[in-house]
């Protein structure tokens, strides 16, 4: 028999364990059920690691991460270590994982369940029917360039550093996955940038036109600089399928994409490093969202954008698109039953907390 796959789960700070708990369900579920049976560990990172061993990932989870199958990560951070020095923040720990794991491409479908496409702050017209991907480069650029700091200046005052940086090598293989994801899709990509502001970005969009020039001359591709992005997101979302952009604007245009779907909480991502030569790759699951700290053991928090992110791990890490179908159609189900957690709640509908709609979930996967 088959060695079973290894799941680490990292739920982290804040609503980050009230959202695994609901997945972690599911994975009881499919064990139950005998559709899937995964070796499950779970682990630290973000301010509880830093709470347990005085850094936001130790070693020692580091070792368990990157001899996963796959990696679930709830969220991390949160007022309580705003404070600490940078290498402590919660939010490095998270920064290491994807760094030491490699995971380079960062994948945020933004797709509006038909459900909730009244439940978005924007028109329903303009949403309906949205199913678009932001691929977003998650190793470089303003997050890890060199040099960084904050440094005293001679006068009195300080200055802060950070620098955008992009490589041939690094925008290429993020914009490889994106035209190889479009080929899949309508054969669309548009990169975005700042190539009118700044070297990084004339670099970005020369290297992703050679690129589709020399290896995917089937796929249309246009650039966009990146404020108007931001505004055509709001205006038009419907004329973008694929947007492959670089780190810093990835992280903010798919917050704005969030709320085309009704929430931030409805939207999953992963995380992924280059396939080996068996075809398997690294791969880090997590929700777009934070540990929103506001409404954290309240139960309001929505659990479907971690459900979700597990759906794409079903798919893209265990090779089970009948059971990623299945858990997506069961988030469909609940959504059309009208059961909403606050920040989708609608007139009309039935308001639920985290841990009902995690059970709904798994009520229609026993329905279905
Ligand atoms: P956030 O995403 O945590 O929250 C923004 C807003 O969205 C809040 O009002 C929150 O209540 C709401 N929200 C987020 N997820 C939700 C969910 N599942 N259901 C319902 N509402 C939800 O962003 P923030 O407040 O700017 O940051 C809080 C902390 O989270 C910070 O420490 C930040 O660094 C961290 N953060 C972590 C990640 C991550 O772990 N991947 C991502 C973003 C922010
Ligand atoms: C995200 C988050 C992270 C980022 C933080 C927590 C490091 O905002 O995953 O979107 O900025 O990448
Ligand atoms: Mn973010």
């Amino acid at each position: 028999m088959a060695a079973k796959k290894k799941l680490l789960i990292l739920a982290g700070d804040g609503i980050g364990p009230e959202v695994m708990q609901e997945v972690k369900r599911v994975i009881e579920w499919l064990a139950l059920r005998q559709k899937a049976a995964f070796d499950v560990e779970d682990d630290l990172v973000g301010g509880c690691a830093y709470e347990a061993h005085g850094t936001p990932l130790a070693d020692k989870t580091l070792a368990r991460a990157m001899d996963a199958d796959a990696v679930l990560l709830g969220a991390v951070g949160g007022p309580k270590w705003d404070s600490l020095p940078f290498e402590k923040k919660p939010e490095r720990g998270l920064l290491k994982l994807r760094k030491e794991m490699e995971l380079f491409a960062n994948l945020r479908p933004a797709v509006v369940f038909d459900a909730l496409a009244e439940a978005s702050t924007l028109k329903t017209e303009l949403v309906r029917g949205l199913d678009m991907v932001i691929v977003r480069e998650l190793l470089g650029g303003m997050y890890f360039g060199e040099p960084r700091g904050i440094e005293a200046l001679p006068g009195g005052g300080r200055r802060g550093v950070n620098t955008h940086v992009y490589t041939t090598a690094e925008i290429q293989r993020v914009a490889r996955v994106a035209f190889e994801l479009a080929r899949k899709r309508t054969r669309k990509v548009c990169s975005v940038d700042k190539a009118n502001v700044m070297e990084a970005g004339v670099l970005w969009r020369e290297e992703v036109q050679k690129l589709r020039d020399g290896e995917f001359p089937d796929v249309q591709l246009s650039h966009m600089y990146a404020d108007n992005c931001a505004m055509q997101l709001v205006r038009n979302p419907k004329q973008f399928d694929v947007i492959v952009t670089d780190n810093l604007f990835g992280d903010i245009l798919s917050d704005c994409a969030s709320m085309l779907t009704g929430s931030l909480g409805m939207l999953p991502s992963a995380s992924l490093g280059a396939a080996d030569a068996k075809g398997r790759c690294r791969a880090l699951y997590e929700p777009v969202h934070g540990s929103a700290p506001d409404i954290a053991g309240t139960g309001k928090a929505n659990p479907l954008a971690t459900i979700l992110s597990f759906a794409m791990c079903l798919r893209h890490s265990f090779d089970m698109a009948k059971e990623a179908d299945r858990l997506e159609a069961a988030v469909k189900t609940v959504l059309a039953e009208g059961l909403r957690t606050p920040d989708i709640m609608q007139a009309g509908k039935q308001q639920v907390t985290t841990r009902a709609m995690g059970e709904a979930v798994l009520k229609a996967l026993d329905k279905a």
